[in-house]
């Protein structure tokens, strides 16, 4: 009987040591993505929150006509796949408007999460953004403005167009204090960029500096080798202008090969481009770019982190830009290995 006391007490002993064991080796919850964000007195809420796992995203990319580009949609095709979202809709509207209004209607038709919209142009959204405001779709411009009412989207996210243009003038100032004149290679026209960087161009260029002509590469390599090869026809480098703004590296990279093919040397002129790409650096590392204004395409981030909040129905910021800098040629070549894109 005493025996039996004891060996009731150890067997005790050990089911309870067991089962303390047992319960500090189970992982705890992982608690969903965005309960952190979601209001913390509301336990229902918490309880409903959606995740990135319940996420379809529709991504009707613009095209695929620069290294920007390319950087854009890799950085949406990476972060889609880091956050495990359930599904990313992505097509390639080639530059074409018709294709982008095609593919966001196919997206309100499946009935997707979140659009976040990069405009190839800026007019001319209206109606399909009203489409998807019925259907009760949020949609998040990026990258390029629309000028739709604020009221038929979530946010935009992307860069300040107008201050690209602003901070590529300061450098014209900067390098031509006496005045002279300056080409312009612009983008896309109609472009939430072309038109933002034009305008900020203008804003802030000397009155002493005057724009000689401008033309649009629609910021692809192979157009912007055409517009220089007629713009060095009819002007004199050197003597009939001193400088070429151009609106992203591509063109800048095409106008080089027309420049070097006309007997230009790196040098011979000012040249200011945009992006801060890879072909961006090494143009300066060469002596051809005396500046690169950034425009960072990296934007997956930021918009799958506000499509889950909208989807959970938290507040957003109306408008999100993008913090960014200009680069110049002293540091171009330590920086060029660490670039992303
Ligand atoms: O809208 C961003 C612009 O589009 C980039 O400057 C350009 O490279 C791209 O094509």
């Amino acid at each position: 009987m005493k025996f039996s006391k004891a060996l009731l007490f150890f067997v005790l002993v050990v089911a309870l040591i067991a089962i303390v064991g047992c319960a500090s080796a189970t992982p705890a919850a992982q608690p969903p993505a965005a309960s952190s964000a979601a209001p913390a007195s509301s336990a229902a809420s918490q309880a409903a929150a959606k995740t990135y796992k319940d996420m379809t995203l529709c991504y009707p990319q613009l095209g695929a006509e620069s290294d920007w580009r390319t950087a854009n949609t890799a950085s949406f095709k990476e972060t889609a796949q880091t956050l495990g979202i359930k599904q990313l809709v992505f097509s390639d509207a080639q530059q074409k408007q018709e294709n982008q209004i095609s593919a966001v209607r196919a997206c309100i038709q499946q009935k997707v999460d979140v659009i976040a919209l990069p405009p190839v142009v800026e007019d001319g959204w209206d109606a399909v953004l009203n489409e998807a405001k019925n259907a009760k779709i949020p949609v998040i411009v990026v990258d390029r403005s629309v000028s739709a009412d604020k009221s038929l989207y979530a946010s935009h996210i992307g860069s300040d167009m107008v201050l690209e243009g602003e901070r590529a003038a300061a450098e014209f100032n900067k390098m031509m204090p006496n005045g002279g004149a300056v080409l312009e290679l612009s983008g896309t026209t109609g472009s939430g960029a072309a038109v933002g960087r034009a305008k900020g161009f203008r804003n802030k260029i000397n009155a002493n500096i005057k724009i000689l002509d401008s033309q649009t590469g629609n910021f692809t390599r192979a157009e912007a080798v055409p517009v220089m090869q007629a713009f060095l026809k009819k002007y004199k480098a050197g003597t009939d202008f001193q400088g070429i703004f151009i609106h992203n590296d591509d063109m800048g990279i095409g106008a080089i090969e027309a420049l070097k093919a006309a007997g230009v040397k790196p040098g011979d002129l000012k040249i200011v481009s945009v992006d801060g790409t890879r072909g961006g650096f090494q143009a300066m590392v060469d002596g051809w770019f005396q500046a690169d204004v950034e425009c960072n395409p990296l934007l997956g981030p930021q918009v799958f982190e506000m499509a889950l909040k909208l989807m959970n129905g938290q507040t957003i910021d109306r408008e999100v830009l993008t913090n960014e800098t200009v680069y110049y040629p002293d540091k171009a070549k330590d920086l060029l290995p660490t670039r992303k894109y």
